[in-house]
């Protein structure tokens, strides 16, 4: 079984328990030793990537690469992890807050190239999308620190759980499945299932 998501970093400084070591150790806990779990974690950002490595113990099922999900490039690397297990589609992709960034720096066009772009590789999609309110306090975060400038008003999409709900069917995915309910951040978790 083969798995894609981010590596868990909370924040740029601080690297909390990798979410993605807790699937991996929660997956082979439920499976037992029926089935193979190997996990893909990517991020655009180097740093995260290397300190995911250096404390990955699960060096021969969890695999850590830098990578854009938005670059072209990033199609012939995740074709070239899923050939090393002789596989076509991930079974399941994981996304988790990330959906907010992917749209602030590449728009309403850019978002829906990137869920294009997952649910074509995957099985199963599970997505924790941030809410219109988290782009608000993420642009006046940014704007106080002197970050990038982002300009709201340019996205017409603002009710990402209306447009996930729309956006899937339309594309590949058959049927909306199931909310998972709210994390301790408040920010719903939505499964999405392709057809088989
Ligand atoms: C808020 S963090 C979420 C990290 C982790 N998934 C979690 O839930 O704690 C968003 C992450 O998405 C990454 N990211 C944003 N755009 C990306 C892209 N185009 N390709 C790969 N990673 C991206 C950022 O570098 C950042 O680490």
């Amino acid at each position: 079984m083969i798995w894609l998501s981010s590596p868990d970093v909370t924040t740029n400084y601080q690297c909390r328990e990798e979410l993605t070591t807790g699937l991996y150790s929660h997956l082979t806990s439920e499976l037992g030793s029926k089935i193979d779990v190997f996990i893909l974690g990517i991020d655009l950002d180097d740093n995260l990537i290397t300190r995911s490595k250096e404390s990955n113990k699960y060096i021969d099922h969890i695999i850590y690469e830098k990578m854009d999900v938005m670059e072209d490039s990033s199609v012939s690397q995740l074709q070239s992890f899923l050939q090393r297990y002789n596989k076509t589609k991930f079974d399941l992709i994981t996304c988790f807050s990330t959906t907010m960034w992917i749209h602030l720096h590449h728009g309403d066009d850019g978002l829906n190239k990137f869920l294009s772009k997952i649910s074509k590789l995957a099985t199963l999609l599970l997505i924790e999308p941030q809410e219109w309110k988290s782009y608000k306090s993420a642009v006046r975060r940014m704007t106080r620190l002197n970050r990038e400038i982002f300009n709201l008003e340019k996205l017409k999409i603002r009710d990402i759980t209306h447009h996930l709900s729309q956006f899937f069917p339309k594309e590949c995915y058959e049927h909306f499945d199931k909310s998972l309910g709210e994390t301790s951040w408040g920010r719903n978790m939505f499964l999405f299932r392709g057809q088989t």
